[in-house]
């Protein structure tokens, strides 16, 4: 059989907020297993507040910002290896460290997880760039927000929700976001690599396992699909 190829990117605050995460990580594991009997999955860990609290020590110590990146990346590597070790048999603690290896390591009987790749952008973005490699079909947002708005809900009360968007109109929102300096709904350089290689994405509550399903196997979800084609 055939199967769809889908990149999940699944943020730091999804996957470890430091609340019971045993629970939820051994439920994301099931449903992951039970999703790539239909799905080609390789997923993509962040790191979540953990990268962030070495990044203020490593700052402190006068570290450079692609030092600063290098911690977050070593973070978001152990994140990985605790969602592989979860999935058992059907993964490998031994995360590839590159986009190239875990599209070449990606198999229709496996699950690659893996953490950031380089300085210089975030787990979004090694998503896309495993995508291209992989040839895939999707990339799967999971996020902390149930879907991408005009502006932030929690301080515009008035903001848009979209269902849909074109890459294009994904792009302008997260240009602009990147602009203010808050911390984005996707990477701009994933949007970049998505739009270059007509990438679908969608963007969905990670911590709702059902809706994370429905993403992956390509069915309707609450979130925001993003069209690329
Ligand atoms: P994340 O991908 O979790 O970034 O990587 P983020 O922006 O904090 O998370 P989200 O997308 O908002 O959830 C954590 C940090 O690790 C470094 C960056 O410093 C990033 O902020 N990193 C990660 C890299 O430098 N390269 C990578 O490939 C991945």
């Amino acid at each position: 059989m055939n199967k769809r190829k889908v990149v999940v990117s699944i943020g730091g605050s999804v996957l470890v907020p430091g609340d019971d995460d045993a629970t939820y990580i051994k439920g994301l594991a099931s449903m992951i297993r039970e999703a790539s009997n239909e799905a080609q999955l390789v997923i993509v860990c962040g790191g979540g507040k953990i990268s962030r609290y070495y990044s203020e020590a490593g700052r402190e110590l006068g570290g450079t910002v692609s030092q600063l990146d290098m911690l977050g990346i070593g973070v978001t590597r152990v994140n990985a290896a605790l969602l592989a070790l979860a999935l058992g048999d059907l993964s490998s603690m031994d995360v590839p460290l590159t986009a190239e290896d875990a599209a070449s390591r990606s198999a229709s009987d496996n699950v690659v997880v893996m953490g950031g790749t380089a300085p210089g952008h975030t787990t979004d973005a090694v998503a896309a760039m495993v995508a291209k490699h992989l040839n895939a079909d999707l990339v799967v947002n999971a996020t902390s927000v149930d879907a991408v708005y005009s502006d932030d809900p929690r301080k515009v009360p008035g903001a848009k929700r979209f269902s849909r968007l074109t890459i294009k109109e994904l792009g302008e929102i997260v240009y602009k976001e990147h602009g203010a300096g808050s911390s984005g709904v996707f990477d701009p350089l994933g949007v970049k690599i998505a739009e270059e290689n007509r990438i679908d994405i969608v963007i969905v509550d990670g911590r709702d396992l059902s809706e994370l399903r429905n993403a992956i196997l390509g069915k309707e979800v609450e979130g925001t699909f993003v069209n690329s084609h």
